[in-house]
């Protein structure tokens, strides 16, 4: 140990300052970000949990194109105040809210019904709302939590809405996924128990769910004019930690050089909701606005039919 700064570990600090500063540097200049003009006029778009963090920018970025926005959330009073907001920063007032608690089968019954009953038509379908929680519980519907919430319920809400989806052709589906998929494993005989693991555990199953789940849709869709993209954000700056210790949280968010802004996150997003010619690519795994690194369980047939299938009984959509 050094009783003052000796020469050798003033230049390991500096070194590591330099290499950080690299780092960063070079993160933030390959950040790509989605420039597309096009314009969604008569365009009509769901974004669930629309009202804050990355949905929210989706969901303003979006009405900014002058789509109508549909901000699909489960807490009226921070829904509305998130229209408002999005009205206020682009001029376009073609933004409602309707209520949708994801996690909640009956929510999701009640608002596919409502929207399909208020609303012609469905252009984009964008499966964000999305928790990382440690409680240990189940829904009302008997579902594991963060199951329920990032997989079964935007799995629920995709198929009753896939009508009009058909209908609206050219369509898209885009659903939230997460590069920590890669630590994920689909455990059928566990989503009815309240933990399968460690809360991070779990939500990385549920991430790697959304990627099989997109790929299958794709398949079941192909040549109907609807494609399907799963999309990893990158690591964010938003309320999604919460549940995180404050300390592990602030590492997390504030040193990590890699860590992005919600406005940064939300480019890949928006980029396979509105960006033409990616059709090729319907079933994939998107980070940073091209086709990413998905782990080889992301793309597995047959536990991707076998999710769908079991997903269907769960949901009593079959
Ligand atoms: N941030 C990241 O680093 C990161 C990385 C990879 C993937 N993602 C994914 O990106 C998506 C958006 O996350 P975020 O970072 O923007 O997190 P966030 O700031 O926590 O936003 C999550 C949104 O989902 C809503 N939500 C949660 N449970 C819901 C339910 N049962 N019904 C309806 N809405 C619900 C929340 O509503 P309330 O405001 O009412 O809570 C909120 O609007 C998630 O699917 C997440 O898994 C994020």
């Amino acid at each position: 140990m050094c009783d003052t700064m000796c020469p050798v570990c003033l230049f390991v600090i500096g070194l590591i300052i330099v290499i950080y500063l690299l780092v960063w540097v070079y993160v933030k200049s390959t950040r790509r970000h989605c420039t597309s003009d096009v314009d969604l006029t008569g365009k009509t778009v769901i974004v669930t949990g629309g009202n804050n963090g990355l949905g929210y920018v989706a969901a303003r970025e979006i009405a900014s194109r002058n789509a109508r926005v549909i901000l699909a959330c489960r807490n009226a009073e921070k829904a509305k105040a998130a229209v408002e907001k999005i009205i206020s920063e682009t001029g376009k007032k073609n933004v409602v809210f309707m209520k949708l608690d994801v996690s909640s089968l009956k929510s999701v019954r009640e608002f596919a019904k409502q929207f399909l009953k208020e609303e012609s038509r469905l252009d984009i379908l964008i499966n964000n709302a999305g928790i990382i929680t440690n409680d240990a519980k189940l829904t009302e519907d008997g579902l594991q939590v963060t199951y329920a919430t990032n997989h079964f319920g935007p799995f629920l809400l995709t198929n009753l809405l896939l009508g009009r989806l058909k209908a609206s052709a050219p369509s898209r589906v885009v659903t939230l996924s997460s590069l920590g998929h890669h630590l994920g494993k689909i455990h059928f005989e566990n989503f009815k128990k309240p933990m399968l693991f460690e809360g991070s555990l779990t939500y990385a199953s549920t991430k790697l769910a959304s990627i099989l789940f997109t790929y299958e849709l794709a398949k079941r869709v192909k040549g109907e004019g609807v494609t399907a993209y799963s999309v990893h954000p990158g690591l964010c700056s938003s309320n999604l930690f919460d549940s995180y210790h404050p300390i592990i949280q602030w590492i997390l968010l504030n040193i990590n050089p890699f860590t992005k802004t919600i406005e940064e996150g939300a480019q890949t997003t928006i980029y396979c909701a509105i960006e033409k010619g990616i059709e090729e690519h319907s079933g994939k795994y998107f980070d940073n606005l091209r086709p990413g690194w998905a782990n080889s369980k992301g793309y597995d047939a047959g536990v991707a039919k076998k999710l769908w299938e079991v997903s269907e009984n769960l949901t009593k959509l079959a």
